[in-house]
């Protein structure tokens, strides 16, 4: 599988714009999640490890999966995340995890996932009963939130309508669907980024 963040993995902690979302998504998923000190979290998508950041040192465990070697290669680098967050590079969708969690969160991830659905029930298939998910990604939007147009390689969706999305997840089985608007990058327009939560029952 290519690695299409391999090139925007060396400086994605120097993008701006990143860092106001993972420090907006970051502080909604403090305020809403319900973040417990015995959980055991997974981040979907963690990338460089700057969602893990703010949560690794309130929790008892935290894992980072991402299918990019090389944004977990600078999640690894960073001295503060040693020995509080395992990486794991695989597509947990064709390769689930053996561990379950009680909570798990995901930044911007979503839209670059083809099959929602399918993710859904893998989201569902890695929680703990009564585990919450808190998954941040955009709201539907013009195709032009990526810098490079609507045909960005491995963005399959402009955003995501959050009725149609609620309804996908209940599909998979999650229960007290809601939503908060955790940030908004202003552009051209407004493009504002919801937080998913629910519950497995
Ligand atoms: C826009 S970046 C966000 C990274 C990080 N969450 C952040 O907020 O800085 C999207 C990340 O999702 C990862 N990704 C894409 N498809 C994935 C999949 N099927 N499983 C796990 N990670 C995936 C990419 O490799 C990339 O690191």
């Amino acid at each position: 599988m290519s690695d299409l963040f391999e090139e925007k993995s060396r400086d994605w902690d120097q993008n701006e714009r990143v860092l106001a979302i993972s420090r907006a998504v970051g502080d909604a998923v403090l305020r809403h999640a319900g973040l417990r000190a015995e959980d055991r979290v997974l981040d979907f998508g963690a990338g460089t490890g700057l969602i893990c950041g703010q949560i690794a040192p309130r929790v008892q465990r935290m894992v980072a999966v991402d299918i990019s070697q090389s944004m977990l290669d600078q999640l690894a680098r960073k001295p503060e995340l040693q020995g509080c967050v395992e990486t794991r590079c695989q597509d947990i969708l064709d390769c689930p995890l053996e561990e379950r969690f009680d909570l798990i969160v995901s930044a911007m991830a979503m839209h670059h996932v083809e099959d929602t659905d399918r993710l859904a029930r893998s989201l569902f298939g890695h929680l703990l009963p009564g585990g919450r998910i808190a998954l941040a990604d955009l709201d539907a939007e013009d195709g032009y939130f990526h810098d490079t147009g609507p045909d960005t390689e491995g963005v399959y969706h402009h955003g995501f309508d959050r009725e149609e999305l609620a309804q996908r997840f209940a599909e998979a089985g999650f229960e007290d669907i809601r939503f908060e608007t955790a940030h908004v990058v202003r552009k051209h327009k407004d493009y504002p980024i919801f937080l998913m939560l629910a519950r497995r029952p």
